[in-house]
């Protein structure tokens, strides 16, 4: 079997322009919807995360506003500037980039943001709401995750799902969203046994660990479907996912590709997030219920 490519550039392209209809319709209201985002400190990943978050809001007509400072900010003046974000009616998203520097506590700092306006998903609040199915936002990431399968007209309810990795901003909340959908989820992580024995029973894989090569060949069951979350570098420093893609693809149903899969879809959620927050803030444009 040779896999049909899910491709996160060409869905990322028609949701962009469906979300551009509703920035348009904001706009014409006198709301632009707005994005802060800060980056403290100059790790290069980063910069090169948040420059495409600034282009991609451009894209779409979104005001976004990058807010760079030196990695000696204090935690208190880090948690000052969030406070006035908060409080800036037009700033309808406030993203920090991750990671922080050693002197800032990172959960602290998410705590503050205001959950109306948490766009991330990653506050405690959102969290929480995902986890018992209330409305709020979802993390970019899955959720991005979740469109590609909606993309494919994948019917979760029943299905053996493997989620390998269990952060914060991956792992865990994908478990919830595809708990949601009726799989069977089974989340997997750096102490689990026989992983290969979990991931051969599963018709759905998600990848992410950030470890490459974690998923290969005879670890996935023929006709899977395989997502790679993965941000990695060979040997030579090319881009890579999680997945031995290579021998993956010859057996698997459908797979992303690293890069052009996950990556672009986590930012356009981010955009999703943004523009749902300022129709969230803003009664007189019409307000879809969910964000998902
Ligand atoms: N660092 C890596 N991924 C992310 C993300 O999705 N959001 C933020 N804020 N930081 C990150």
């Amino acid at each position: 079997m040779t896999s049909q490519l899910i491709n996160g550039v060409e869905l990322s392209n028609q949701l962009r322009q469906a979300l551009q209809t509703r920035v348009q319709a904001l706009t014409k209201e006198g709301h632009t919807p707005g994005l802060a985002v800060i980056l403290v400190g100059e790790n290069p990943a980063s910069q090169v995360y948040v420059r495409n978050k600034v282009k991609a809001c451009d894209q779409v007509g979104i005001h976004s506003v990058l807010e760079k400072t030196p990695d000696t900010l204090t935690e208190k003046e880090l948690l000052a500037k969030i406070e006035a974000l908060n409080k800036d009616p037009l700033v309808h998203g406030i993203l920090v980039q991750l990671p922080l520097p050693p002197h800032i506590d990172a959960q602290r700092v998410i705590e503050a943001i205001s959950p109306q306006k948490d766009v991330d998903g990653f506050h405690i609040s959102s969290a929480g709401a995902l986890m018992t199915g209330a409305q709020g936002f979802w993390p970019c990431t899955p959720f991005g995750c979740m469109k590609m399968l909606e993309s494919i007209h994948y019917d979760l309810k029943g299905k053996h799902a493997v989620v390998i990795g269990r952060s914060n901003i991956v792992g865990k909340p994908m478990a919830m969203m595809l708990l949601q959908k009726n799989a069977t989820v089974t989340l997997c992580h750096s102490h689990t046994k026989n992983l290969a024995d979990l991931t051969r029973q599963a018709d759905l894989i998600v990848a992410a660990v950030g470890i490459r090569n974690v998923l290969t060949k005879d670890m996935v069951k023929p006709g899977a479907v395989v997502l790679d979350v993965g941000m990695n570098r060979d040997e030579e420093g090319k881009l890579c996912g999680d997945v031995d893609f290579n021998g993956v693809s010859q057996v698997a149903a459908f797979i992303t590709p690293v890069p052009g899969g996950v990556g672009p879809m986590t930012i356009t959620m981010l955009l999703h997030n943004t523009v749902w927050a300022a129709e969230q803030l803003n009664s007189t444009v019409e307000r879809p219920l969910q964000s998902n």
